[in-house]
């Protein structure tokens, strides 16, 4: 299994280039399923999970084509066609890999009719119940059936039909499902409550240029006119705000100075607000954000919430970096029930935090000391690269599958701008 080692104490300088979000290119590759005719996405990003969900459409009978790298850059294109489709049945073994698999289910419904998708399960980071992606489902009319550990969803005869959706609380990806099904639901459908994560204005503005009538883009209250059917459509992947602020974590921690290529201020002002708390200078500038270490890590208390909040996404990268901080940080997690599989892991490099229940208390060390750390889940695998960028000798991050499904060409990225950082195999 590849590990990655890490000789700490270098200054980051130099520009880093921004990929497309995986969170948003999750959501828009199911957007295919709804049309029969090719949904082209750009700058999707090269992770895992993309080419797992690529994997995932082609069982469903969705050819997709890789539009090859464009010279010079790191673009990527596919192009989705699933002019019919071959089967609705998302299997266990795929959907255990990816979560984010249950988010075929509501295009399935609203264009083929019924789905059948493996339950998700949970994970590191918590049960991730999908209660109410079939609540919302339900609210157009669909039929839900659980049994021996899939979820079976049927539209009625005529089809999905508008209704009326009031989150109790927000979800990104039940917000996403009920959008896309609504898409082709026959009639008016209102959510309320909705997600307002600007992955979810990405996907409907990809859904809009396939044809569909959505009102509200950005806010909670999103108005939908279904349509009988969508066209195909080409539509950009939103730059990664969540790689951005991790790698704005890496300036920090390592008193350097980064231009994030591309990221958009717009996406992450709760970010930028808490790298400016924390001490950096954060400046935008025409082709990204500059973020320059400016004096010592200042502590901090940060909860994490929905956008436009701080976010959850974000909680393990801040931890890294406020280990190193004057003082004594306090953190919140708001969204998922164990979020906190990196505090033992920075702890084994010199780091003083204390968890009850969902809040950390950081209390600011001197310096890191490197070591052999394990990565548990996507965030918490970046915080350790991160404390291994700052630590004092070498640091080996074991598991580094999981950071394969949520950033692109890490280690080139990082030597790029002066990390000692490589990729070993085996061990
Ligand atoms: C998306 O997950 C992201 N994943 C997560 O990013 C992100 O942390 C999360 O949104 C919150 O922003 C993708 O977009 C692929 P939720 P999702 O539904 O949609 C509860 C990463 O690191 N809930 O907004 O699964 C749930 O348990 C990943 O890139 C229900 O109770 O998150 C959680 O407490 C990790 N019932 C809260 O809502 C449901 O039916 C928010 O979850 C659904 C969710």
């Amino acid at each position: 299994m590849d590990r990655i080692i890490i000789r700490g104490g270098r200054r980051l300088e130099g520009r880093v280039p921004v990929s497309g979000a995986k969170n948003a290119a999750l959501t828009l590759l199911p957007c295919a399923l709804l049309t029969d005719q090719p949904l082209t996405l750009t700058n999707l990003p090269r992770l895992a999970d993309v080419e797992g969900f690529g994997h995932l459409m082609n069982e469903l009978g969705v050819s997709t084509t890789i539009a090859g790298l464009r010279s010079g850059s790191n673009l990527r294109a596919m192009t989705l066609d699933a002019n019919t489709i071959g089967s609705t049945t998302a299997p266990y073994e795929i959907v255990r890999r990816m979560r984010a698999s249950i988010l075929v289910l509501g295009p399935l419904v609203a264009r083929a009719g019924e789905a059948t998708v493996s339950l998700p399960g949970g994970c590191a980071i918590g049960n991730r119940p999908i209660d109410l992606h079939l609540k919302a489902l339900e609210a157009l009319g669909a039929e839900i059936e659980l049994a021996a550990g899939y979820v079976r969803a049927k539209a009625p005869s005529g089809g999905l039909t508008g209704g009326h959706i009031i989150f109790p609380i927000v979800s990104v990806g039940a917000t996403e499902n009920a959008l896309m099904a609504a898409t082709l639901a026959r009639g008016e459908t209102v959510i309320e409550n909705a997600a307002r994560e600007p992955e979810i204005a990405d996907l409907c503005r990809c859904l809009v240029a396939m044809g569909a009538e959505i009102e509200g883009i950005g806010t909670e209250r999103l108005v939908v006119q279904g349509k009988s059917a969508l066209h195909g459509a080409e539509h950009r992947v939103m730059p990664d705000r969540i790689e951005a602020g991790s790698y704005a974590c890496a300036a920090g921690i390592t008193g350097g100075d980064l231009l994030l290529e591309g990221a958009r201020a717009d996406d992450m002002h709760a970010i930028l607000v808490s790298l400016t708390d924390a001490g950096l200078s954060v400046t935008e500038e025409a082709d990204g954000i500059r973020v320059k270490a400016d004096g010592p890590l200042r502590p901090m208390t940060l909860s994490t919430a929905p956008f436009p909040a701080f976010p959850t996404d974000m909680q393990a990268q801040f931890m890294a970096m406020l280990t190193l901080a004057q003082g004594t940080s306090v953190l919140t997690e708001t969204i998922f029930e164990n979020r906190y599989m990196h505090v033992p892991e920075l702890a084994r490099m010199g780091a003083d935090i204390q968890v009850h229940g969902r809040t950390a208390i950081v209390k600011g060390v001197d310096r890191l000391l490197g070591a052999p750390v394990m990565a548990t889940d996507l965030r918490a695998s970046m915080s350790l690269v991160l404390a291994g960028l700052a630590a004092e000798g070498e640091t080996q991050v074991h598991r580094v599958y999981h950071l394969d499904r949520g950033y692109e060409l890490l280690e080139d990225k990082l030597s790029a701008v002066g990390a000692d950082i490589e990729r070993a195999g085996g061990g």
